[in-house]
């Protein structure tokens, strides 16, 4: 049995969380294999809304298990944290959640680190979400990281107070204030708990799921194009979030990744700072904005909105091997007379279809227009109810993009959304 890997095309936020949980009861494990809690996944039903930032979102389903996979970077205070959320609301984490050892810890020192970096870069600033990913990435990479199977070292207090020494040295060639108190308050007790949690190794835990018959479920994180790699470097997130880092991230062999499912919004948005060459300004930006909710789920920030752009959606869909094509969002674009989207784009007279390497340029992204379908989409529940000009627009993207749309998603809770095979 393969393991399916869901992951957005875009730039985060494509509703990754939303279907994940929608997918999960066809699935045994849920496993995240990258990124940290920079991410932030919503869920909604029954009225009640959940954002979960560390915790795989196959949690609201009682007979999934759960893994946090070796590609994961852990901070404990926000695992905790997490945690002790879905106690409230009747989630038993502690039996249902497995933690990989060999993932790398966010210290306290790490966020210290991100800040400080980003207001050395002033207006260049990446505009990371604070949570530590770059610098706990770099030292992973750096192999001076710590891991979750640390822990249990007899040496591990001075394995973090080396640590904790180095990133001190650096912090002060940085002209940057901080309150190392304040911030390790609380880290401790927070490692402590996580000993209450089992440990496994993802690699093996993967494999003995997968022999008893047991279906597996990778969950991306981010973006494609904020991936280390092939994303809008710098102005990128510091792991691979394409489907290569199910991989590496988790301890599967490429032949044994199944179905790859693609998030993509009907429109795209982007968070922080970095290249967007479908942005919308002014107030037809706005207008989406606002239609779509488009404020960031880990750190509020408003986002920034543009057209849909088939350029950066076909590089992905390539570079992931997307078997499936999920649309989210349809009804935020039902207020519109038209739709655009980004068919190819103009950089210094020539034409470019696929993906340039400089998207910092000045490109002129080029579109084509669609009829609006003016309909409400939230109350649709079924394919055949959808109105003609939306159909039309499947059908030519799918066209477009040689895959196959197989779910559409029309508002925020589990329920809306539609099979559309
Ligand atoms: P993720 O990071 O990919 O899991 O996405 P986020 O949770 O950060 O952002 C997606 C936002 O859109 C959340 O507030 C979701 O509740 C919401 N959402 C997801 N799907 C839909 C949809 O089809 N329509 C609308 N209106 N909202 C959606
Ligand atoms: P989910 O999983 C949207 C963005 C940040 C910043 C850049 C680097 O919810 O889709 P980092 O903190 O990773 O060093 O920030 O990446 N970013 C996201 N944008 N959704 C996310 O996660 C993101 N995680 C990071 O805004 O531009
Ligand atoms: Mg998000």
């Amino acid at each position: 049995m393969p393991v399916d890997v869901l992951l957005g095309l875009q730039w985060g936020d494509e509703g990754k969380g939303k279907i994940v949980d929608v997918f999960t009861p066809q699935y045994d494990v849920v496993a995240r294999f990258q990124g940290g809690p920079n991410a932030g996944h919503t869920i909604e039903f029954k009225g009640n809304k959940h954002v979960l930032h560390l915790i795989p979102s196959g949690i609201f389903h009682g007979n999934s298990l759960c893994l946090i996979g070796s590609g994961v970077v852990i901070d404990p205070l926000i695992l905790l944290r997490e945690i002790e959320k879905l106690d409230t609301v009747g989630i038993d984490v502690l039996s249902r959640l497995r933690i990989a050892r060999r993932a790398n810890l966010i210290l306290p020192t790490h966020r210290l680190l991100d800040a400080a970096s980003e207001a050395r870069k002033g207006e260049n600033k990446i505009g990371s979400t604070l949570k530590g990913i770059g610098p706990t990435y770099q030292d992973k990479i750096g192999r001076s990281g710590l891991r979750v199977g640390d822990i249990n070292l007899p040496d591990f207090k001075e394995r973090y107070k080396e640590a904790k020494a180095r990133h001190c040295a650096l912090l002060n060639n940085y002209d940057y204030n901080y309150n190392l108190e304040a911030v390790e308050e609380g880290f401790f007790e927070a490692i402590e708990s996580l000993k209450r949690f089992k440990w496994v190794d993802s690699c093996h835990f993967i494999h003995r799921a997968l022999g008893m018959g047991m279906k597996v479920l990778a969950e991306g994180a981010q973006g494609t194009m904020l991936d280390i790699d092939f994303g809008s470097y710098p102005y990128v997130t510091s792991s691979n979030t394409v489907a290569a880092g199910a991989c590496t991230g988790l301890g599967i062999a490429p032949r044994e990744v199944g179905n790859v499912y693609g998030i993509f919004k009907a429109y795209c948005t982007r968070v922080g700072s970095g290249p967007f060459p479908t942005e919308l300004f002014g107030e037809e930006g706005e207008r989406l904005r606002e239609a779509g909710h488009e404020f960031g789920a880990t750190t509020g920030r408003p986002r920034r909105c543009g057209w849909l752009d088939l350029v950066a959606l076909k590089f992905a869909i390539r570079i992931n091997g997307v078997t499936d094509l999920i649309m989210t969002k349809a009804d935020v674009l039902d207020y519109m007379d038209t739709i655009k989207v980004c068919t190819h784009y103009l950089l210094e007279g020539e034409e470019h279809k696929e993906l340039p390497y400089e998207l910092d340029a000045p490109i002129k992204p080029q579109f084509v227009e669609f009829p609006g379908w003016k309909t409400d989409l939230t109350e649709v529940r079924k394919r055949d109810q959808l109105p003609k000009p939306i159909m039309d627009y499947i059908k030519w993207l799918e066209e477009e993009l040689a895959t196959p749309i197989t779910f559409l998603s029309v508002g925020p809770d589990r329920e809306q959304t539609l099979e559309m095979t």
